[in-house]
């Protein structure tokens, strides 16, 4: 590489990392070229060239300075955030250091030798046909769904499943859907952001609330969490799936059920999806996000038969579909049965984090409980009563200890006893222990706040 474009590339890197601070004033030509033992001429073609292309500016007598147009937007600094985590108690994240390396490199092995030319082309947005047969089959054994390939259009994850649901609710005619209130804020967003209103119902220890939903006079689809409540960790009762399902019935309305981490289950099997109770009425939604790792971007979607061909369009006006190699990859992994040994094991381990979790928060916070324990990445855990969640979370934070408020889930504000909802799942024991006494720290300080003060 010539030296003026190396010198380029070094400035240019250095102005968008920030390391350059917009109007630096660079040394003359002729003071860095004597500095750097290079010709004159090298420095002169690196500045012309970024001066060319916008990084920096050479005005007749204040010399060549870095141009405010190639700034990176300063950070933004969050004072809660001040200090550095050093635990990380928020929900959301699988372990992602038992990802199944070896297992993946085999099944991908695996595909390269077997697949012919033809698979790496992608005919159909819908996904791959092997991915679609291989997850009805576990979809059907697995979640106790009722579906097959046809009725399945792989996507990028679960949201991408709500952003192709909710266009094409929208394209309908549809305005409003009705969601969990607490709920996971990313679906409103993506339901909003298709141009339809997210209308929170609350959720109660059986899950969302039927009556709630039957004083909405018009909603046309509501979206929920049967397995574990996203973020209460409340599993929906049998009656409340009937009363659901009934609703939908006599509306003609969609359940929208997203399964993002239903194959965690502790006590018992899983609980079955809502979905195979009535396949006509639930667009069903699972993605390998809990099961392997968010960063795969692989979802899929289980869908009555009305909405194959218009969600399969919306998905096509999207991207085409999802990139093909990793589709057969996690085929190959369903029918290989890796992906049942890889949930075996992270059952053991996930049950394990979460036991180390219950114990130290019994005896480090004794009047703190914890629900939502017998599934799933997360617990509620309710603290002491009277303290300001947010003043406990506030001092975690202080204290390099990341943790989430129920609040922060919420729609509509509701005073009742405060909570965290906490994420065990990526945590090592001894972190959690750590993290769990950090917490009892913070609960004590709060706790001593004087009145009026935040408690
Ligand atoms: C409630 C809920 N649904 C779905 C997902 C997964 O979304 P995706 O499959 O797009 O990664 C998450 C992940 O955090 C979640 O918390």
């Amino acid at each position: 590489v010539p030296l003026h474009s190396q010198l380029e590339r070094k400035l240019r890197a250095d102005i968008r990392a920030g390391r350059l601070l917009a109007d630096t004033r660079l040394p003359a030509s002729r003071t860095l070229s004597r500095e750097l033992g290079v010709a004159r001429g090298c420095v002169v073609e690196a500045y012309e060239q970024l001066v060319a292309e916008g990084f920096l500016t050479a005005r007749g007598g204040s010399g060549t300075r870095v141009a405010t147009i190639a700034q990176p937007p300063p950070p933004r600094r969050d004072p809660a955030r001040a200090t550095p985590v050093a635990v990380d108690l928020r929900p959301g994240m699988p372990s992602l250091a038992h990802f199944p390396r070896a297992a993946w490199l085999r099944a991908t092995r695996r595909v390269f030798q077997r697949a012919p030319d033809a698979a790496f082309a992608s005919y159909d947005a819908r996904g791959a046909e092997a991915l679609r047969e291989a997850l009805a089959g576990y979809l059907n054994r697995a979640r106790g769904a009722a579906t097959e390939p046809d009725s399945l259009i792989v996507c990028t994850g679960a949201t991408q499943g709500v952003a192709l649901l909710a266009r094409t609710l929208r394209r309908g005619g549809a305005t409003r859907v009705a969601v969990e209130d607490p709920g996971y804020p990313v679906h409103r967003a993506v339901i909003a952001h298709a141009g339809l209103e997210p209308v929170p119902v609350p959720v109660d220890d059986q899950g969302i609330s039927a009556t709630a939903l039957r004083e909405q006079a018009t909603v046309d689809a509501v979206v929920v969490t049967p397995a574990h409540q996203y973020p209460t960790a409340v599993g929906m009762s049998p009656t409340r799936r009937a009363e659901l399902v009934e609703w939908a019935q006599e509306r003609e309305t969609l359940i929208v059920e997203d399964d993002y981490d239903g194959e965690f289950r502790y006590d018992r099997q899983p609980l079955g999806a809502l979905q195979g109770l009535a396949p006509e009425r639930v667009a069903y939604l699972g993605s390998v996000s809990k099961v392997l790792a968010p960063g795969l971007r692989l979802g899929w979607l289980a869908l009555p038969a009305p909405l194959l061909g218009p969600v399969a369009e919306e998905k096509a006006l999207d991207d085409l579909g999802c990139e093909v190699i990793a589709q057969l990859v996690l085929a190959d992994l369903i029918s290989s049965a890796e992906l049942d040994r890889q949930l075996r094991r992270m059952r053991r381990i996930y049950k394990r984090r979460r036991d180390v979790l219950v114990d130290e928060l019994r005896s480090a916070i004794p009047d703190a409980a914890a629900s939502g324990l017998a599934a799933g990445l997360q617990a509620l855990v309710l603290l002491p009563p009277d303290l300001s969640e947010r003043a406990v979370v506030a001092a975690a934070a202080a204290r390099g200890l990341a943790v989430t408020g129920l609040g922060e889930y919420r729609v509509e504000p509701v005073r009742t006893r405060p909570a965290l909802v906490i994420g065990y799942a990526n945590v090592v024991e001894e972190r959690l222990v750590r993290g769990v006494r950090t917490l009892a720290e913070c609960v004590e300080v709060v706790r001593a706040q004087p009145a009026g003060a935040e408690r």
